[in-house]
């Protein structure tokens, strides 16, 4: 198991918000798992617990058998380099007045060109763009910043927290169809968070299905999908009637 959680809580105790509970699951190593709910329902905030972001006020979290959600941020070198986030908002999380070549090289500590020229080749950007700045691309390739980024330091784990939800619909199934094709060529082990069932089920062979801090249900994909057991799930799937449409757009989608 790569990823152990048990009987996580989150308190917000500020504004008073139970924000996770009780939250219990596995992710095997070189499994798609996906984390579905509506906005507000914790899974932001499960991600940072996942990352060592942030303490759990109560229950644990492992990382290929050692406990995490206890370390001290000096003692979490090792997850830094093993398991990578790719964020929503690409302009948000890159650096503005940062070069691609160092925005890149940053998790490796030091500017390695050739390294940054293979990840830009493995993430569909042209060489020379590790001269240029996040402004001058596109939101899709912004996104594709974040993503070579994330590998740089060869990951076993990236999780995506909704990384297609800020981009234009005619680049989402792109930069989804990206995102797996990497997972497979790198054997990478993927946490994917969205609001969104269809992409979920378009990227993932498990899900966990999240209702107010809650998981509700979790399983196989087709399983989710074509026999929900909670009232909920049932709820989610019927609230979103365009999703076979959504899902020959993702499969046939494209665009620059
Ligand atoms: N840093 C924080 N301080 C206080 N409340 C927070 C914080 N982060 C999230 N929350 C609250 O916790 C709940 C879950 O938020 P979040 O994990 O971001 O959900 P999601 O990612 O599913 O939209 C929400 O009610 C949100 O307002
Ligand atoms: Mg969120």
């Amino acid at each position: 198991m790569i990823i152990e959680v048990r009987e996580l809580e989150r308190r917000y105790a500020r504004r008073d918000v139970h924000a996770l509970r009780g939250v219990s699951f596995d992710v095997e190593a070189g499994q798609r798992f996906g984390i579905v709910g509506e906005s507000g329902s914790g899974k932001s905030t499960l991600v940072r617990l996942l990352a060592a972001l942030d303490k759990p006020t109560a229950g644990t979290v492992s990382f290929q058998g050692r406990r995490i959600d206890n370390l001290p941020e000096r003692k979490l070198g090792f997850l830094r380099s093993e398991l990578q986030i790719v964020f929503q908002d690409p302009m948000g999380s890159l650096d503005p007045r940062m070069r691609v070549l160092d925005i890149v090289s940053e998790p490796l500590g030091r500017r390695e060109p050739d390294r940054v020229a293979e990840l830009l080749a493995a993430v569909g950007l042209p060489s020379d763009a590790a001269q240029r700045y996040p402004h001058q691309f596109s939101g899709g390739q912004r996104q594709r910043i974040s993503i070579a980024r994330a590998l740089a330091p060869n990951p076993s784990v990236l999780i995506a927290d909704e990384p297609v939800s800020a981009l234009d619909v005619s680049v989402r199934g792109q930069i989804l169809d990206l995102l797996a094709s990497l997972v497979d060529q790198f054997a990478l082990t993927l946490i994917f968070v969205s609001h969104d069932l269809g992409v979920v089920r378009h990227v993932c062979d498990r899900v966990a299905v999240m209702r107010r801090g809650e998981i509700v249900e979790l399983g196989d994909v087709d399983q989710v999908y074509d026999a929900p057991r909670h009232e909920y799930t049932r709820e989610l799937l019927a609230a979103a009637p365009n999703l076979r449409a959504e899902l020959a757009r993702l499969s046939g989608g494209d665009d620059g």
